[in-house]
């Protein structure tokens, strides 16, 4: 399976040559040097969808596409941002920290803006940057190109400034910068994943214990090339408009159907005590919400123990049944997510699903390595067919979250 995504310069190669790229590309912007540079990665969640602000389960995987970011610090209460990226690709972004306030910041820059107001709103005094960006990381395709960009800054600045924060706190900032600062109601899955997810795993996650200390949320090993696996991503290329709102509608249906359960969150809702709870609330669409969340949560826990048991290609189904899950209880998913969905499976995946928040943007696909050209292509015929552009395809190897690069 080749990479069709498009991705920048700095996509491949060693550490060393991307740490020199992007170096290369900070002096031309600065004139200097930087003291540091960091990646931060996107992320595909192989299951557990919108289950993260019910306070529930997540088993997402890093993607080697990440943020670079080279940076330093500078002593004059100034910010500065550019990114590799920008249709602007000339030009500086320049912040007075004391002018950072939610809501203050348009564009992309909101982004790495927030992640410093929420350090220094969190009491770390930290001083301004200078900061180049340079991302592949594909935009807009549900693969967490902001939590990258807040988890490089976060990362970043724990480093220079040698606050000893830990990834989860880190992923925690980020959450708080996008959810305050840019105004963005997410749960914590994408910081989380970009920030704490290691090479070669799935990361479990229990969002009533997040800290690995506690042993709940934990890494699980996914070695898929070994098991001759292949986890194709295919990017639709397709962001319905409405997205925004309807994420925070289903937020707010879940928020509203706990409280008429009377329980903290949908997380605190059984299995076992599912068609019970569903005759206690109103008929008019609540019900589905719930049905959704109380049985991706228990996909989670499946998918995990079958991951834990080596039994890789076992999963398939019950990410098959997670998409019908959002398609038809949480309606997240869309015409073109559907027919690539449905095209991968009748061309031989073992299993899949939309993955992220929904309405557009990607869908994983298991697959037999030796069949994965063919599902790509299969979907892309069925997208010519329609006369849609796309997909983009190309394959998911477990990374490493956020790391300096030297
Ligand atoms: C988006 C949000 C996440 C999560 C997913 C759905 O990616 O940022 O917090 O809710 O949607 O699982």
């Amino acid at each position: 399976m080749t990479d069709q995504d498009g991705t920048g310069p700095v996509s491949t190669g060693t550490d060393g040559a991307v740490h020199e790229a992007v170096t290369k590309g900070y002096e031309s912007v600065y004139g200097t040097a930087p003291q540091v540079v960091w990646q931060a990665p996107g992320r595909v969640n192989v299951i557990g969808e919108h289950t993260d602000y019910n306070d529930g389960f997540m088993l997402p995987i890093a993607l080697p596409h990440a943020t670079r970011l080279a940076a330093s610090l500078r002593g004059d209460g100034v910010l500065r941002l550019h990114s590799a990226q920008s249709p602007d690709s000339s030009g500086i972004t320049e912040l007075a920290l004391s002018d950072l306030v939610p809501g203050s910041v348009p564009g992309w820059a909101a982004y790495p803006a927030g992640v410093v107001w929420a350090l220094r709103d969190a009491g770390h005094d930290v001083p301004g940057a200078d900061l180049y960006f340079d991302s592949d990381v594909p935009v807009g395709a549900g693969l967490s190109s902001s939590a990258a960009l807040e988890c490089a800054v976060a990362a970043a600045y724990n480093d220079l400034c040698g606050l000893g924060l830990t990834p989860t706190q880190l992923a925690l900032l980020s959450q708080h910068a996008e959810n305050v600062f840019v105004g963005v109601p997410c749960g914590i899955l994408d910081q989380l994943a970009s920030s704490c997810c290691e090479e070669g795993a799935a990361l479990f996650v229990d969002v009533r214990s997040i800290d690995p200390a506690e042993g709940r949320t934990r890494q699980v090993p996914l070695d898929l090339a070994g098991a001759g696996l292949v986890l194709l991503v295919i990017d639709t290329q397709v962001k319905h408009a409405h997205a925004d709102g309807a994420y925070a509608e289903r937020r707010r249906g879940c928020e509203k159907a706990a409280a008429i359960l009377g329980l903290p969150a949908l997380r605190d809702l059984p299995y076992a005590g599912l068609d019970a709870a569903l005759e206690r609330l109103p008929d008019d669409g609540l019900r589905a919400l719930v049905r959704h969340i109380v049985t991706e949560d228990a996909r989670v826990e499946q998918v995990t123990a079958l991951l834990d048991a080596g039994e890789l290609r076992a999963i398939g189904p019950l990410l098959t049944e997670g998409h019908a899950s959002m398609r038809d209880d949480y309606r997240i998913s869309c015409a073109e997510t559907d027919l690539a969905v449905d095209t991968a499976v009748a061309a031989g995946a073992l299993g899949a699903r939309m993955t992220g928040g929904g309405f557009g943007g990607s869908i994983i696909a298991l697959v037999e390595k030796a069949g994965a050209e063919a599902v790509a292509a299969a979907v892309t015929s069925a997208f010519a067919v329609q006369g849609w552009t796309g997909p983009r395809a190309f394959t998911a190897v477990p990374s490493a979250g956020a790391r300096r690069l030297e």
